[in-house]
């Protein structure tokens, strides 16, 4: 049997010397927990006389909650002390300048797509889309580009390798399958556009081997040259944001319309300025022309009940024009700063630095 002094003595002199909260962890298990002890000299109290066992079981009480309430104080003060530090290192000076909220910018052929669906939307045109690997039909047959025609030189065609039938897909190198496609599944009246990527093997100021273009297709019972006009000189108006904005429709050829025109708008250059809406000069703008009754035939429509308009543009040349953009190969070199200056703020991202 211990002398309890003692053992208290020295059950206090490990608290003290507990430096944390693993500290007086290890030090409950060693005095308290099963084979503690204090544990051990509760469990010889058995071999006492009554009288004795008594007065010393008092007595180990009174030991074991001096004991537990002196590590209950230590407990606290130590996760106070934590607490102090947290927050101490955690502090948020409020008084710091925030840090600068980075916006993105919206890619101008993003933003004038955004524009174009926009605009066309108004006007009751909804937007198909299809795949950027076509086939031969879609992209040159059905669009009454047979494969000696010359026009399949232009396009500078991407090829793909053949598959294990012999067919050769290529990379689109115009929008105007997707008519094909939208033709094929649907029964008129026809009223989309198709914005998106389109390829050829091309490369300079003008051209880049990834492009944008957007068609339009509207097939109706009556639709005739009048409303191709007027669809388009309403588009270019509001595009551009000149009311008067002169347009010119040029008489011009592709194998998919007849007739077919290209339009002009109305440009001066002063001082190797483009100033967009008026003067002598004229800036080509897109192609157009009354869909070929072939191509209604090539995808099962009659071409004696229903007809129509498509037209054609370069995303990048509009964009180009509208914001004063003179490379094209710029769209493409990811370069921030370029993005920074020609690039759109999102509408959609009110910032507290910047504001709406
Ligand atoms: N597909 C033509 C091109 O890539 C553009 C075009 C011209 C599309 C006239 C049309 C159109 O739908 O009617 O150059």
């Amino acid at each position: 049997m211990q002398d309890l002094e003692a053992l208290e003595a020295e059950l206090f002199a490990e608290l003290e010397a507990a430096g944390d909260l693993a500290g007086l962890e290890a030090l409950r298990v060693s005095a308290l927990g099963k084979k503690g002890r204090l544990t051990e000299q509760m469990k010889s109290l058995g071999q006492l006389d009554p009288e004795a066992r008594k007065a010393r079981g008092q007595a180990l009480n009174a030991v074991k909650d001096r004991l537990q309430s002196a590590m209950e104080a230590r407990k606290a003060g130590f996760e106070e002390a934590a607490l102090e530090a947290r927050l101490a290192t955690e502090r948020v000076d409020v008084t710091l300048p925030a840090r600068p909220h980075a916006i993105g910018h919206v890619h101008p052929v993003s933003q004038t797509i955004e524009e174009l669906v926009a605009i066309f939307g108004e006007m009751g045109f909804s937007v198909a889309e299809g795949p950027h690997i076509e086939d031969d039909f879609h992209n040159f047959e059905a669009l009454n580009i047979p494969a000696w025609h010359p026009a399949r030189q232009d396009m500078d065609t991407f090829y793909l390798r053949s598959d294990a039938e012999g067919v050769r897909p290529v990379l689109r190198t115009h929008t105007s399958p997707v008519q094909i496609r939208t033709l094929q599944k649907t029964t008129p009246p026809i009223r989309i556009i198709c914005p998106g990527r389109t390829f050829r093997a091309d490369s300079d100021a003008t051209h880049s081997p990834m492009f944008h273009q957007v068609e339009g297709l509207v097939i109706d019972e009556k639709t005739h040259m009048g409303h191709l006009k007027g669809t388009l000189i309403e588009f270019c108006r509001a595009f551009f944001g000149v009311d008067e904005l002169p347009v010119r429709f040029r008489a011009s050829y592709f194998p998919f319309t007849e007739p077919s025109a290209e339009l002009d708008i109305g440009c001066a250059r002063k001082d190797g300025q483009l100033i967009i809406g008026g003067g002598e000069d004229w800036l080509e703008i897109l192609g157009s022309g009354m869909v070929h009754p072939k191509v209604l035939e090539n995808c099962g429509i009659d071409s004696s009940r229903y007809q129509g308009f498509a037209f054609g543009m370069g995303i990048e040349r509009i964009a180009m024009l509208k914001y004063g953009i003179p490379d094209l190969r710029t769209f493409y070199d990811s370069d921030l700063r370029w993005l920074r200056h020609y690039g759109f703020v999102p509408l959609e991202a009110p910032s507290v630095v910047r504001g709406l």
